[in-house]
């Protein structure tokens, strides 16, 4: 970039675990809610920040986001390790797909979404706010980071929704066929609550309830596990927590709120 005085990427080279179709929960869960934003948008931008050892989870966001929202959307895989940029460039296609070297500054680019997946849970909590707020000030107006954790193959997974004033929505998303109870999901917050599921926090108080709405819901196994996650979604609303969307999305073993939460 010419004229521009090129920053030092923001952050630091931490494990490069990933895994093909790790993330496919939140693309979905982006695909289906923050299709408005990137249709709206003249440039479709999109970075994907911390993709890890091969860029396989950044090709599958930049598919599912051509084939369900807009074929010309340009994702950008940004790393801070110079040697998995190197090791990306093969998969590159652009302009649809390319790989540079970036941090938390989205190195000088504006897009109208981040997704920043399994990058902050190898940080410390406290600098959590700091990176939130780098990233966001980067987003194009009207844009969104969607930052999360999830396990190895993605069957447990929770991301937060954050914009320029702040974290908006929390989900919580899981394999229903795998899953044994809803009290997992505390294993793979992310980073700003995984310290949180302590009495006394609102996260701690949502997934009891989860957790007891599932066992309420126990006889519904019969019927399948996405019918038992169904009417115990629907219970949870039922007593008060202030649960988002509806069957088409809760079917999928998603769970959202607004943040704060109550
Ligand atoms: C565990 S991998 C996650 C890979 C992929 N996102 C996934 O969820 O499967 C985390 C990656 O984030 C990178 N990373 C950590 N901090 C970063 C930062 N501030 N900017 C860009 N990349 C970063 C690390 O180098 C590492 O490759």
């Amino acid at each position: 970039m010419s004229g521009v005085a090129r920053r030092r990427p923001l952050g630091v080279v931490t494990r490069g675990t990933t895994n093909p179709n790790r993330l496919r929960r939140v693309d979905n869960w982006i695909v289906a809610t923050c299709a408005d934003r990137l249709s709206a948008a003249a440039d479709p931008l999109v970075v994907d920040l911390g993709y890890g050892a091969t860029p396989v989870t950044a090709v599958e966001l930049r598919a599912r986001l051509a084939a369900g929202v807009r074929p010309d959307v340009r994702l950008v895989g940004l790393e801070i390790d110079p040697a998995r940029v190197a090791a990306a460039a093969p998969a590159a296609d652009p302009p649809g797909l390319t790989f540079a070297r970036g941090g938390f500054e989205l190195a000088g680019l504006r897009p109208v979404l981040v997704r920043a997946f399994n990058v902050l849970r190898q940080y410390d909590e406290s600098e959590v706010p700091d990176a939130w707020r780098t990233m966001t000030a980067a987003l194009a107006p009207g844009g969104a980071l969607v930052e999360g954790t999830c396990d190895e193959l993605g069957r447990l997974a929770s991301w937060l929704l954050i914009d320029a004033h702040g974290p908006r929505t929390l989900t919580l998303a899981a394999k229903l066929t795998t899953l044994g109870s809803p009290a997992e999901l505390a294993e793979r917050l992310p980073k700003a609550l995984i310290h949180r599921n302590v009495p006394g926090e609102p996260v701690h108080d949502l997934i009891r309830a989860l957790d007891d709405a599932w066992q309420a819901a126990a006889p519904y196994a019969t019927f399948g596990p996405r019918q038992r996650w169904l009417r115990a979604v629907s219970r949870l609303r039922e007593t008060g927590w202030p649960v988002l969307d509806g069957p088409s999305r809760w079917r999928q073993g998603e769970l959202t709120l607004p943040w704060p939460l109550p």
